[in-house]
């Protein structure tokens, strides 16, 4: 196990980048594979997580090298052993629903986080579009063994909002008979649509209007031509710094090259409700600054789909803010790497802070702090094996008066690898 320490107290500042967008590219991967011939895509993620996706695409016959995705279905083939995803629940989810498209026994496993992770939510529009799913409690939790082809199209409401569950569906519906229509009535991540479209699918996204920003989408049975793309840097990595800079006093702090696109930016309506200052600096940049005047918010509702990721940093934030903040209806992070609710009610109350869990969310500060909100104090605080409460602490302690200590800071392999390096930079530059 490592651990990260980190001396409270140190601005940030010059300019950082953030690591390719993890979403992006996920499905990079595996459009390029199911792409019939050679896409390019610069900038993946190096995290784990992704490096798992590109494990499972070659294991299932399509080339990954360097920048170069060789694919199409004359490539694919049934994987010989089991697809061992890691940490990464975008993975297996996604990889599900490519490879029920595909008349193959696949077999998907991972860590202990990944044994903890609902899947019913892909099992059953799977099954329901013709594949055979199964999963230990019939289906609910990985290991996951997926037999599919012969699909057919369904017309499925999302009963979750959730970019993984559209896309698994999505992913098989390129091979199946007739149309298959998603509809969500609460957006979520748009980039399976929109790379799909790219990759010269045909599918229609129609706008349902409504509070929650509800779309149908439909696809009809497609081939994938080659694509060519840049990853974006990672919005949810880029939250740390953002958050960073806003609460560690003389702070200023550029982050470059940030997708800033639909359902991926709510974290930064969030901080301006706060009071924090931040910029949009041209389509991708941000600069934020401190800012010492944070105050409480309400974060619930049809907010949460385009922050889920970003809630454990915004607690960091909403913990040295006057007043309180509620989470609510995020009852989603209870499955997520870890239950969420409980490892940053945890790890952030032994900073000082006051972080109250509920059912579906958390309520962070007493609404009785003076200016500046209740100082934060260095502290010894555990990752739980979870990427996002290892940085999330890391900036907390960035923030609290002396030093802390993060154990189980390896977790950050799975997305941001180059984390550490960053903050040095940023602390020092
Ligand atoms: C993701 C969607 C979200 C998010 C996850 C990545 C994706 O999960 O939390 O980190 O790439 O589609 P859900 O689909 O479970 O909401």
């Amino acid at each position: 196990m490592t651990e990260l320490r980190v001396e409270g107290g140190r601005p940030l500042r010059g300019q950082v980048r953030v690591p390719g967008d993890k979403s992006i590219s996920h499905r990079a991967l595996i459009l390029g594979a199911l792409a019939e011939g050679i896409s390019i895509v610069r900038g993946l993620s190096p995290g784990d997580d992704v490096a798992r996706t590109a494990a499972a695409v070659q294991a299932l016959g399509a080339a990954v090298n360097g920048h170069q995705i060789t694919g199409g279905r004359a490539h694919l083939r049934q994987p010989d052993g089991v697809i061992d995803v890691g940490n990464s629940g975008t993975s297996i989810r996604l990889l599900a629903g490519m490879c029920a498209g595909f008349d193959w026994l696949t077999t998907l496993n991972g860590d202990a986080s990944i044994a903890r992770r609902p899947m019913d939510r892909v099992a059953d529009p799977l099954r329901r579009m013709g594949a055979h799913v199964d999963g230990r409690e019939g289906g609910r939790l990985p290991p996951l063994q997926v037999r599919g082809g012969s699909l057919h199209g369904i017309d499925y409401e999302m009963p979750v909002a959730s970019a993984q569950v559209k896309a698994a569906i999505l992913l098989a519906g390129l091979s199946a008979e007739g149309e298959t229509v998603v509809r969500e009535a609460v957006a979520t991540r748009v980039h399976t649509e929109e790379m799909l479209a790219d990759a010269g699918a045909d599918i229609e996204v129609v706008d349902e209007g409504g509070g929650g920003g509800g779309r149908t989408i439909r696809l009809r049975p497609s081939e994938l031509h080659p694509f060519e793309l840049d990853v974006p840097g990672d919005p949810s990595q880029a939250a740390f710094w953002v958050v960073a800079a806003c609460i560690v006093p003389g702070s200023d702090l550029m982050i470059d090259d940030v997708y800033l696109g639909p359902a991926r930016a709510g974290f930064l309506d969030v901080l301006a409700a706060m009071g924090a200052d931040v910029e949009r600096v041209g389509e991708r940049s941000l600069r934020a600054r401190y800012s010492p005047d944070l105050h409480g918010t309400e974060v619930g509702g049809h907010q949460i789909p385009g922050l889920i990721d970003e809630i454990p940093v915004l607690a960091v934030a909403a913990a040295v803010a006057e007043g309180a903040t509620t989470f609510s209806d995020a009852g989603e992070l209870r499955v997520k790497e870890s239950d969420r609710v409980a490892t940053v009610t945890s790890e952030l109350s032994a900073f000082g802070a006051e972080v109250e869990p509920t059912d579906d969310g958390l309520v962070v500060g007493s609404g009785g702090g003076g200016g500046g909100g209740a100082g934060l104090r260095g502290s010894h605080v555990r990752s739980h094996g979870d990427h996002r409460v290892a940085m999330a602490m890391a900036v907390a302690a960035m923030a609290a008066d002396g030093g802390s200590v993060i154990d189980g800071w390896e977790a950050v392999v799975t997305s941001y690898p180059g984390f550490e390096d960053d903050l040095r930079r940023c602390v020092s530059g």
